[in-house]
């Protein structure tokens, strides 16, 4: 077998078989095959797609491309959590310790940035001294001894979707659902996770930005799931705007810290409520919906949830007065008022421009080597609905580097648009499969 022709029968429309998906997966991850070969074939999926026959092969074979973790000796089912990808998603910083908080055991292996996305593990490096790599050893002691631990995914596992997640990110190939639904199964295949809980984003902001699309990856995945034994939940929430206020790695730090206070935004807080609702069911914490948000509420008011950051931050080398007093995470230099040009309602922020404002500011990866700027990002003073005066505040901008604050600034005004007229209401959740 050869690369070459797997890319030719790629381009020209076929379907690759079982054997090679497997061969190429195995290669790739060898070192066998370079890296513009495989990114040859990526765009060539990216056009021409794959059935779901391949996408279910190509999840296999990625998530036998390493070590399957075992998660048998920490006691009750394991629940995982992975979001599609979003901006100012800072989800699981604030719900892994609120399910934590209930009992549920939080084993959760988390990616970077990708594309115009933020990554969990890039926003918690936002604490000082704070490891993101553990041995699987330490991994699960820590959740043995405190109920949680977030890790970077481990060399070992799923190393052939580490490799191509990165390729996909720096080759314009991350909008593909086949490559999505077998890129993030794989991990949570490997990860040892008894129930998944998905979040899939639809809107401007998602890799999925039409509804229609959304719901046959939320489909892919949870089929993929069942059919080898996962309990399966799937939100469909909007991703049309930025999730919450603070977008940018150490500004959602402290959003996620401000919501284990319960004085977080309400959309935030909303996702973070029937996410981990949707977690105590599956990890069988409670029984009803209902239930579940209020012991998820009561993790909140007694403290106990942001107890748990604290507890996970300190565990991981970090050190918990971050979490008491997140003011003192580092700031950027510049803090600059971006204000409306005119008076009206907001009526569309272009979610995936605010991403790539972001980026542009350095807090997001042009290259697979680029160093993040952690400090850098925006806090938006409005959202969509809501009235601004002329020269009202629009957000708040931190940023280090004045040129590309000037560009960032221009690019984020052209993302937002005002009007006289209220826009429609969008629902947060759109549907719970
Ligand atoms: N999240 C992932 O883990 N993989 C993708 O391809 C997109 C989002």
């Amino acid at each position: 077998m050869r690369m070459y022709d797997l890319i030719l029968k790629k381009r020209n429309g076929g379907e690759l078989t079982k054997p090679e998906i497997d061969y190429m997966i195995r290669n790739y991850t060898d070192g066998k095959i370079p890296d513009y070969q495989m990114a040859a074939m990526m765009m060539a999926i990216y056009f021409r797609g794959m059935n779901e026959r391949e996408t279910a092969d190509l999840t296999l074979a990625m998530a036998d491309s390493g070590d399957r973790l075992d998660l048998s000796d920490i006691p009750g089912i394991k629940v995982d959590k992975h979001s599609t990808g979003g901006v100012g998603d800072k989800t699981s910083m604030a719900l892994g310790p609120m399910t934590a908080a209930c009992g549920l055991p939080v084993a959760k292996m988390s990616g970077r940035g990708l594309g115009h996305t933020g990554g969990t593990i890039d926003k918690l490096e936002s604490f000082p001294g704070f490891r993101t790599e553990l041995s699987e050893e330490q991994f699960r002691r820590q959740v043995r001894d405190i109920g949680i631990a977030i890790m970077g995914q481990t060399a070992d596992l799923a190393p052939a979707d580490k490799k191509l997640y990165a390729l996909r990110d720096v080759t314009g190939t991350v909008d593909n659902m086949s490559l999505i639904a077998s890129s993030i199964m794989s991990k949570k295949l490997a990860a040892g996770a008894d129930a998944i809980v998905l979040d899939v984003k639809t809107g401007s902001g998602a890799f999925m930005k039409e509804e229609a699309d959304s719901r046959a990856l939320a489909e892919a995945m949870v089929d993929i799931g069942r059919k080898t034994g996962r309990k399966m939940a799937a939100v469909i929430s909007d991703m049309d705007q930025p999730l919450g206020r603070a977008v940018g790695n150490a500004l959602e730090v402290r959003e996620a810290i401000d919501t284990l206070r319960g004085q977080g935004p309400r959309d935030f807080t909303e996702l973070c409520l029937t996410l981990g609702s949707q977690m105590l069911l599956c990890g069988e914490r409670a029984k009803t919906p209902e239930e579940a948000r209020e012991l998820l509420q009561e993790a909140i008011r007694s403290g106990r949830a942001l107890e748990k950051l604290a507890d996970m931050v300190e565990a991981q080398g970090g050190s918990r007065e971050d979490v008491y007093h997140p003011e003192n995470l580092a700031n950027a230099s510049l803090q600059i008022r971006i204000t409306a040009p005119d008076s009206g309602y907001i009526r569309h922020i272009a979610c995936d421009e605010i991403g790539m404002c972001s980026l542009m500011l350095g807090g997001g990866r042009e290259k697979k080597e680029d160093v993040i700027d952690l400090t850098v990002g925006f806090e938006l003073c409005r959202k969509v609905g809501e009235y601004v005066e002329k020269g009202g505040c629009l957000a708040v901008m931190h940023a280090n580097d004045p040129d590309r604050a000037a560009a960032a600034r221009e690019r984020f005004l052209n993302a937002v648009e005002i009007g006289a007229e209220k826009p429609a209401e969008r629902p947060l959740i759109v549907d719970i499969r």
